[in-house]
């Protein structure tokens, strides 16, 4: 109702520009508590294979590993328990929106990611069912607190990105294909200050936006601190126009990658695991202490910062359908 009167105001009025076909409408608002109605809590083994355990919904409530209230979310790992080395891993969440997306803005904003030594956070864009075929954003990921966040589609063979991008970020690997180069994705770390870990973190975090469409996908990141972030993101507006935004942070254009043939729907999928594949892996190459396995067993203190806290997460769709 809100949104049909806002839009009615806006029409009457002739704000809306004539390049209707770029604008996208507020769906989702999720805010504080809105998070247990848009997704699931996923009780599964991990797929990355950390030491967690991913609890169900009303565990996490009971445990405070999860929180919502006002325009908080906390979504957090179990900070209090020393772990038996044989036994279960430390308690941790895992969530997937109920909704599926194909041309859409997603706005993450965010005060705070998990950091911590062994932590290994990410915030993407998937098809479970059907990997790798179905495709994969990950928009925010990291591991042991290293920055920068790395951007990074993953395909099946027949997706590259050409060198030469508009865009903020240094381009990684040209070839989506997780065949090639141990599943290392076509990646553009960005460059933009406190993107990722502690320093996001002591800079009060900040907005990430993805924007999918039919012929290209493309990721912002605004620090809290940056002028520049549009006040239709800091404001949470009903419409919003990615084209007015600037130049993306990370940009893969469709010119040799046929979007609608390597992504299908997408949930966005919000976990926290630890050591594992990655954060695991390349443990031994940071000042970590100890061992990952250890550390994660044994000093439940150090996971007090291992938290993503939401001011929101908004989800648009296009105003008219551009199919
Ligand atoms: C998060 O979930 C995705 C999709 O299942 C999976 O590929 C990835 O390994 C998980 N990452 C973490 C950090 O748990
Ligand atoms: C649960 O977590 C929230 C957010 O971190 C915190 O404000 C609150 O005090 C916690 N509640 C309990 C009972 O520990
Ligand atoms: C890169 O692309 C821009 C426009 O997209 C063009 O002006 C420039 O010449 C290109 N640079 C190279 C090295 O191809
Ligand atoms: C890129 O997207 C446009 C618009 O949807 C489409 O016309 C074009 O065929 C696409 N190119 C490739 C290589 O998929």
């Amino acid at each position: 109702m809100v949104f049909s009167a806002c839009l009615a105001t806006f029409l009457v009025l002739g704000l809306v520009p004539s390049s209707l076909g770029a604008q996208y409408l507020l769906k989702e608002n999720i805010i504080g508590s809105g998070f247990y109605d848009h997704f699931d809590w996923e009780a599964v083994d991990d797929p990355s294979h950390g030491r967690v355990t991913y609890v169900d919904m009303q565990t996490s409530i009971e445990q405070n590993l999860t929180y919502g209230h006002h325009d908080t979310f906390i979504l957090r790992t179990d900070f209090q328990s020393v772990l038996q080395p044989d036994g279960p891993g430390r308690n941790s969440v895992r969530i997937r929106s109920k909704n599926t997306y194909t041309t859409h803005v997603a706005i993450f904003e965010m005060r705070h990611m998990p950091q911590g030594c062994g932590t290994w956070p990410a915030i993407r864009e998937t098809k479970e069912s059907d990997k790798p075929a179905g495709g994969l954003v990950d928009i925010l990921e990291g591991v042991n607190d290293q920055a920068p966040d790395t951007v990074t589609l993953h395909t099946i063979e027949g997706c590259t990105m050409p060198a030469n991008r508009s865009q903020t970020g240094i381009t990684r690997q040209l070839d989506c294909n997780v065949a090639v180069n141990s599943n290392a994705g076509c990646g553009v770390s960005l460059t933009e200050p406190a993107n990722y870990g502690p320093d996001f973190n002591a800079n009060g975090g900040g907005w990430y936006a993805i924007e999918r469409a039919a012929d290209h996908i493309s990721i912002w990141f605004w620090p809290r601190s940056d002028r520049r972030v549009p006040h239709q993101v800091k404001s949470g507006g009903v419409l919003v126009n990615p084209k007015e935004w600037g130049t993306p942070s990370a940009f893969f254009p469709n010119t040799s990658c046929d979007m609608t043939k390597f992504f299908e729907e997408h949930n966005i999928i919000i976990n926290l695991t630890l050591c594992g594949d990655w954060a695991g892996s390349a443990y031994s190459s940071t000042d970590c202490p100890s061992t990952c396995i250890d550390h994660v067993n044994n000093d439940p203190a150090a996971f007090k910062d291992a938290y993503f806290d939401f001011a929101a997460v908004r989800v648009y769709e296009p105003l008219v359908s551009d199919k």
